[in-house]
């Protein structure tokens, strides 16, 4: 049995977001220049909280059974098997044969409680992804087509762009290319015109069967043809807001290169299976304006749905994932404007003074957010302990009964 993207509810294959990790606000804002410093490094520890906890959309799928989905390469993903210390084995699309234990792949990384990652999967990573217990015994089985990112087809009805059309092959029994798509994701707005976006996978139907993903029906046959490729439509939207104080708040310094006179920035939790939003001067940066080619200030990523940013001025940008405010990314300041923020540093130094109090309380809320994580972490490995030293000891008194 496979589970398709559409029919998924229905037939158990799932796809959540891992570690969503929600804390208290930690840093209102807008702040004074002179708190860079502390923000940076602010930043580089809840970093590390993040990569810690680990954020990936994760696939799951039933256990005992077969689940088959279309994704897009280029984009982190996590499959998920329950069974500590299992083996993984695949059998790629392309041809090649079953490979030993999955270890030996420098992007795909086992979890001890049995799931993989793949990080930045490739369009010939398409293929058979299968979970074996300490048993020998099949755990779950993932057949994926990841499709390629770098063929992204985006269209923006707004501006009147049309998806794809559907076509029928020759392959032998007229054979349907089509596009299928994903239910819309959020609003990236709200209270406000926003924008959002879905994403359709290329499926090929045989009359009065079921579609299959393009790469998946295909095998290691090559279709040369311009409808082989994965979709994101984009629409304008408006919604309400809801309340919600809870916040992700992340600052980032950064610093155009030399070279290209740009940089890229990131939004943490971003994905493209999730809405993003940017934003400069309360000005959001939208898919509207860069497909229209009104925005030439800035580069939404295609092929991160939005997550990176390339600018190419030296402006404050904040992003949003889900509406809710995600990081503020200041540029560093140059040489130019050096002697400009000297003189602005004396006055800012009394501000400081003031402000002390509450850049305190930052990072004495951090620290307690870093302890309270360690001592769950450490009270959870205790409780497993205590746990199977007391079923070991219950296992005792039976024997001795
Ligand atoms: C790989 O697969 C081919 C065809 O399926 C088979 O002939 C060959 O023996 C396999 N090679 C290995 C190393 O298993
Ligand atoms: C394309 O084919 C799919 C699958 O059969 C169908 O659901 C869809 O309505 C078709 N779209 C158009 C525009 O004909």
């Amino acid at each position: 049995m496979g589970c398709t993207p559409v029919h998924s509810a229905a037939q158990g294959c799932s796809m959540s977001v891992m570690g969503d990790l929600t804390m208290s606000r930690v840093v209102p804002s807008p702040l004074p220049q002179s708190q860079s410093t502390m923000l940076s490094i602010l930043w580089l520890l809840l970093s590390f909280v993040v990569s810690l906890l680990g954020f990936y959309v994760s696939i799951s799928c039933p256990h005992g059974k077969q689940c088959q989905r279309a994704l897009l390469s280029n984009n982190d993903i996590f499959l998920h098997c329950n069974s500590p210390g299992a083996q993984w084995y695949y059998f790629l699309q392309d041809g090649t044969n079953w490979s030993s234990p999955i270890r030996s792949v420098s992007n795909i990384e086992t979890m001890p409680e049995g799931s993989i990652l793949l990080r930045s999967p490739l369009p010939s990573q398409t293929g058979m992804y299968t979970c074996i217990d300490k048993k020998g015994i099949q755990v779950v089985q993932y057949e994926i087509d990841f499709q390629d990112v770098g063929t992204l087809h985006i269209t923006h009805r707004g501006l009147g762009q049309a998806p794809l059309q559907n076509e029928t092959l020759s392959l032998g029994q007229k054979e349907l290319i089509f596009t299928q798509w994903e239910p819309w994701q959020d609003c990236n707005r709200c209270g406000e015109p926003g924008e959002r976006k879905r994403l359709g996978y290329c499926y090929i139907q045989e009359p009065l069967e079921k579609p299959t993903p393009c790469q998946l029906y295909l095998g290691s046959a090559i279709l040369w043809s311009n409808r082989m490729r994965p979709e994101m439509q984009i629409e304008a939207c408006h919604v309400q807001c809801k309340t919600s104080d809870v916040k992700n708040v992340f600052f980032d310094n950064f610093e155009l290169s030399e070279e290209s006179g740009s940089a890229w920035l990131t939004c943490p939790f971003g994905s493209i299976y999730r809405p993003v939003i940017w934003e400069s001067n309360s000005t959001p940066l939208t898919w509207q304006g860069q497909l229209s080619g009104q925005d030439v200030s800035t580069v939404l990523d295609p092929s991160s749905g939005g997550r990176r940013l390339q600018v190419f001025q030296p402006a404050i940008y904040r992003c949003f994932v889900q509406q809710e405010f995600m990081a503020r990314f200041n540029p560093k300041p140059n040489l130019d404007t050096l002697e400009v923020l000297l003189r602005e540093e004396a006055r800012q130094q009394q501000e400081a003074r003031e402000t002390w109090k509450e850049k305190d309380s930052i990072l004495q809320k951090l620290k307690l957010m870093l302890l309270v994580g360690t001592v769950l972490g450490l009270s959870g490995v205790l409780l497993k302990l205590f746990c199977s030293s007391q079923s070991k000891r219950s296992n005792q008194v039976l024997l001795v009964k």
